[in-house]
């Protein structure tokens, strides 16, 4: 059993794999940076570790004192993505810095051009750190999610129509947060150095039926827009909803030994909890 830092241990995955690791036998250390995480972590039954992303001794101070890492936290502020890019970045080397050469476990997440951020894992993994990359479906779904679907959702309440592009068959690939909380565990006890993880459950959940669904709970109409009207629709989403990227995580499923067992997103969806407000 290991004493495991984890950053991002106070957000929507963390959460999760805080729960999964205490229930798993592990002994958790979170990373907060406030009085309010500090005492959701408690409750979780997680020790606490004041810190932050800008505060680069308090990483450095977590991972020393910890059996291996998992890092979750990130700054969602999309107006500065760079900023959010290269702070990840900084947090991935401080922390690296401190495991070389010791064989511990580190378990990053990846981001859309995060390149910088994924070339230095994989580097690590030869300094002697047991990396693993885990590469999450862009739609973790489950109660508390304030992702993509939320947003669609939203934009289908205010625009009254569920829409979908061309003719909606674009896959979207997803995972439920509970299963995406087992592969963070399941990479830290096992996943082999310099491991690239696909975190996906549902291959590729044609768009159309996440539109159906949607326009069924709100009784708004389901219709086909063009990809010229997508961004005026969608918003930011205009390009995402757009998007063919069935995935398949077949050989991390192989490697680790770990099976998706929770809904499915179309499932998921359909048990109204994202529609209760
Ligand atoms: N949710 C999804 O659908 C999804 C999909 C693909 C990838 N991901 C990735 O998965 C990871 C976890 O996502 P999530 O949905 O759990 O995010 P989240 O709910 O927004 O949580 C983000 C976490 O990062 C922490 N954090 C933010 N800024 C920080 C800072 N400056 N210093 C220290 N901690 C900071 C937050 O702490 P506070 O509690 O103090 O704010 C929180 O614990 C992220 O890397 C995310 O990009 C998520």
């Amino acid at each position: 059993m290991m004493r495991v830092f984890v950053t991002g241990a106070t957000g929507y995955i963390g959460s999760a794999v805080v729960s999964e690791l205490i229930n798993g036998g592990h002994t958790v250390i979170g990373l907060s940076r406030s009085d309010k995480g500090a005492a959701e972590l408690k409750k979780a039954g997680a020790e606490v570790h004041h810190g932050s992303l800008d505060d680069l001794d308090s990483l450095r101070s977590g991972a020393a004192n910890a059996d291996g890492v998992i890092h979750l936290a990130f700054i969602h502020d999309f107006s500065n993505f760079a900023h959010s890019l290269a702070t990840d970045l900084l947090a991935i080397k401080t922390i690296g810095e401190v495991l070389e050469g010791s064989g511990k476990p580190f378990i990053t997440t990846a981001h859309a051009n995060g390149a910088a951020s994924d070339n230095e894992v994989l580097a690590l993994a030869k300094r002697g750190v047991r990396t693993a990359i885990v590469s999450l479906a862009p739609s973790v779904h489950g109660a508390g999610d304030k992702g993509f679907v939320p947003e669609l959702i939203k934009i289908a309440r205010e625009k009254g129509v569920s829409a979908y592009i061309g003719d909606g068959s674009n896959r979207w690939p997803a995972i439920h947060r509970l299963d995406a909380a087992q592969l963070y565990r399941l990479a830290l006890e096992k996943a082999p150095a310099g491991s690239q993880l696909d975190g996906v459950g549902d291959e590729g959940v044609p768009f159309r039926s996440i539109a159906s669904v949607i326009g069924q709970f709100l009784n708004v109409p389901v219709e086909s827009i063009s990809h010229e009207e997508a961004n005026d629709h969608f918003g930011f989403l205009g390009t995402i909803a757009a998007l063919d990227i069935p995935r398949s995580s077949e050989a991390t499923q192989k490697l680790l030994g770990w099976q998706p067992i929770h809904l499915g997103l179309i499932d998921d969806l359909e048990q109204g909890h994202y529609f209760s407000s």
